[in-house]
């Protein structure tokens, strides 16, 4: 079988890709509430990234969830999302985001999908999702840094 050698290092299985997008489409009709959710997490766990929005948080989660709503998609399509996430990547690192803040927000995501889908969110599809946002996150960071080394 022929796989994309991204999704092969990080052992995204079909499976997994299933998973994510079923339950982000359990999530989809309470989108905003989960995002609000979310981001009342991420500031509880660590109080400091607040100050690093600056925008209006309605907009904020909104395109969290667009954006989201994307990658999930486009796990079917890997060689388009990647040049998406590796942009989204280097707009983070503009943002003052660094390596350590991709762990906070993972913990914050699975909390939240946590709560948001309870005993759908068996432990295949938390594993799945952390490989995806491992993969989502890698990718941001690794984009990050090669435009720090560029400048
Ligand atoms: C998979 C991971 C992530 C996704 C999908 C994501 C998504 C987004 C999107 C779509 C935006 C809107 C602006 C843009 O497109 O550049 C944004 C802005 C932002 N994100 Fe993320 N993000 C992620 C990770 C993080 C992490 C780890 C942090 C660290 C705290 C973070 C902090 C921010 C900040 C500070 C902004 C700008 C807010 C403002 O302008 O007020 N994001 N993010």
């Amino acid at each position: 079988m022929i796989r994309h050698s991204i999704e092969d290092a990080l052992m995204l299985t079909l499976t997994q890709k299933t998973l994510v997008q079923e339950t982000f489409a359990m999530i989809a009709p309470i989108a905003d509430d989960a995002a609000a959710l979310f981001y009342r997490r991420l500031f509880e766990i660590d109080p400091s990234l607040r100050q690093m929005f600056r925008g209006d948080m309605a907009e904020q989660r909104k395109k969290l969830m667009q954006m989201l709503t994307a990658a999930v998609k486009g796990l079917d399509r890997l060689d388009q999302l990647v040049p998406v996430v590796q942009t989204l990547g280097r707009r983070h690192a503009t943002y003052g985001v660094n390596d350590a803040h991709y762990d906070t927000v993972g913990t914050a995501l699975l909390w939240t999908l946590q709560k948001g889908l309870g005993p759908l969110f068996t432990p295949e599809a938390r594993e799945a999702w952390a490989t995806v946002y491992g993969l989502l996150a890698t990718t941001m960071k690794e984009a990050a840094r090669e435009a720090t080394v560029a400048a």
